[in-house]
């Protein structure tokens, strides 16, 4: 997917635009509810201009500034650090979910990843070998506490330098993805490394924007995942690590108190913790 050689915030923001581009974007939203929302947000707009009486050399300055993150590819990059939480937020207030919270799907997600099974080791480098394993298990269930046969997880995480494969060069093309298969109870134990706090790329238009209003360009360690069962909503959903780095102050704004592990050091050298999936019906 990337063609590029340096992991800049140009690189991966055209990686993340490119991917975005590649998959099917619809919404069955009628005309009338798109008038709603537009008018809205031209609303939004001419109170924060008039709030704020904003000058025609600052309308240039943005005009600018929008140019410069099309065309380093940043929009999903910016729409992910500063939109994607409220759009995940509504989504599970407006269905009364009670399974386990969402949270952001953010940019990296590549889908079809390679198939594992139940008991697996995420596909790492020789490198990733080195940072302390992390062994995560648990089961998939519905709302009564049942293990859901045909469940699978999809995870994906950035390495401990922060860098995810298919967005930064130079890593193997699946390094730290997977979909794993879960066992007839929806069971999974998967060994991957711990992960590292990370700073989203920064060196382009988004972390201009950061500078300027004085925030800090850093998410939580945290894991991503996806999980799947027949008959059931599907979960996209990232988990963090008590007492670490960020939690209470990431720039994405993505981080829930049902959605942190404390894993524990075990005598093998591991970290080790569980984590169970609960999944609401289908609608
Ligand atoms: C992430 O979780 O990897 C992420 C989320 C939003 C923007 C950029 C990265
Ligand atoms: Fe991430």
């Amino acid at each position: 997917m990337t063609s590029t050689e340096t992991a800049t915030a140009h690189a991966s923001g055209n990686a993340a635009t490119d991917k975005f581009k590649s998959e099917r974007v619809s919404a069955d939203t009628s005309p009338e509810r798109a008038a709603a929302i537009y008018q809205d947000v031209l609303k939004a707009f001419a109170d924060v201009i008039h709030k704020h009486e904003v000058t025609y050399d600052e309308y240039r300055v943005l005009k600018q500034w929008v140019i410069d993150v099309g065309e380093y590819g940043e929009w999903p990059l910016w729409l992910d650090v500063f939109v994607e939480h409220e759009i995940e937020d509504v989504n599970y207030s407006r269905n009364a979910l009670t399974g386990t919270k969402g949270s952001i799907e953010g940019p990296y997600y590549v889908a079809n990843s390679p198939k594992l099974p139940s008991t697996c080791t995420m596909p790492m480098t020789d490198k990733d070998r080195q940072a302390t394993p992390l062994v995560f298990s648990g089961q998939v269930v519905d709302l009564d506490g049942n293990g859901l046969a045909g469940a699978t997880v999809e995870l994906w995480h950035a390495d401990e330098d922060g860098f995810y494969s298919q967005f930064a060069p130079n890593l193997p093309e699946w390094n730290l993805r997977g979909t794993i298969v879960c066992d007839d109870e929806g069971r999974y134990e998967i060994t991957t490394l711990q992960p590292a706090p990370y700073q989203i790329p920064h060196d382009g238009p988004t972390g201009w924007f950061i500078e300027s209003y004085g925030g800090h360009p850093w998410r939580p360690a945290h894991l991503h995942l996806m999980v799947k069962a027949p008959g059931k909503r599907t979960i996209t959903t990232q988990l963090y690590f008590a007492g670490g780095q960020w939690v209470e102050n990431d720039v994405a704004t993505a981080t829930k108190p049902e959605l942190i592990l404390d894993p524990k050091a075990g005598d093998d050298g591991k970290n080790h913790v569980t984590y169970n999936f609960t999944l609401d019906p289908e609608a």
